[in-house]
């Protein structure tokens, strides 16, 4: 069976993605913070290998890519963390921000880069959540540590992916929609559920290429 690792699988968007891929019987590799206390994912049924995984060490990530030895037909880089309760321009709290970019930014590029060799393995693809706030053309007030996380994010991916299409591995990144989780609140449009389906799609028309585009978890084209 195919298999797929993923970051942040203890709640939200990532313990949907591995609820929808162990229900179809792939191989799940579920990455979290804190595994004991991850009970929604430890009740989940399937063939599911839960790691501990904190994206803001970026030795463990690798340390974890050297112990997972198998190919992989899916990696999402999915863990992230937002900037709401940070203070604005004119209040800026840069440690705040760095921190920001530990997870969303070094976290999850480290995640790619450690990931890649078992991608190449699988002629597989590899995906980032990023946001549309992260989208320069979109851009609207408020939130600079995450819009720049996600922004900065976006940009690597489109410098990583010539680098990774001539070895048959495709990447990109994707805006999940406004979710109802943590994150996203109650008050969002779409549930985890109807996200991680629409995302599942996009990744399945993943192609190999040097200039992907910037999707939205129902196909809708983001402008950078
Ligand atoms: N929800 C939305 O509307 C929305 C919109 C656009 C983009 N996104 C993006 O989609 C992704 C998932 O979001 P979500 O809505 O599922 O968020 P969420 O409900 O807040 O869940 C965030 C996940 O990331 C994990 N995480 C945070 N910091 C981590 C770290 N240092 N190491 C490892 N895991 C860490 C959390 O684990 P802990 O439980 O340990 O904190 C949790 O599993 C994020 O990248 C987010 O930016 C979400």
């Amino acid at each position: 069976m195919p298999s797929i690792l993923i970051t942040g699988a203890n709640r939200g968007i990532g313990l949907e993605f591995v609820k929808q891929y162990a229900a179809d019987g792939w191989k799940v590799y579920a990455c979290c913070r804190n595994p004991q206390a991850a009970s929604d994912l430890n009740a989940l049924e399937g063939d599911i290998t839960v790691h501990a995984l904190d994206v803001s060490d970026l030795a463990a990530i690798y340390a974890l890519a050297e112990k997972i030895d198998a190919p992989l037909n899916v990696v999402i880089a999915n863990a992230g963390v937002g900037s709401w309760n940070i203070p604005g321009f004119g209040d800026m709290d840069y440690d705040a921000w760095k921190r920001v970019m530990d997870v969303n930014l070094y976290g999850a590029v480290a995640t790619c880069e450690a990931f890649a060799p078992h991608a190449i393995k699988a002629k597989g693809r590899i995906a980032a959540m990023t946001s549309e706030m992260g989208s320069i053309a979109d851009a609207s007030s408020g939130a600079i540590p995450y819009r720049t996380s996600k922004a900065a994010l976006n940009m690597a991916v489109q410098v990583i992916a010539p680098e990774l299409a001539p070895k048959d591995v495709a990447i990109a990144t994707f805006h999940p929609g406004w979710v109802k989780t943590d994150m996203g609140g109650p008050h969002a449009r779409i549930t985890a559920e109807q996200s991680v389906s629409g995302l599942r799609q996009r990744f399945e028309e993943m192609r190999p290429t040097s200039s992907p585009k910037f999707l939205a978890y129902d196909g809708r084209e983001i402008p950078w």
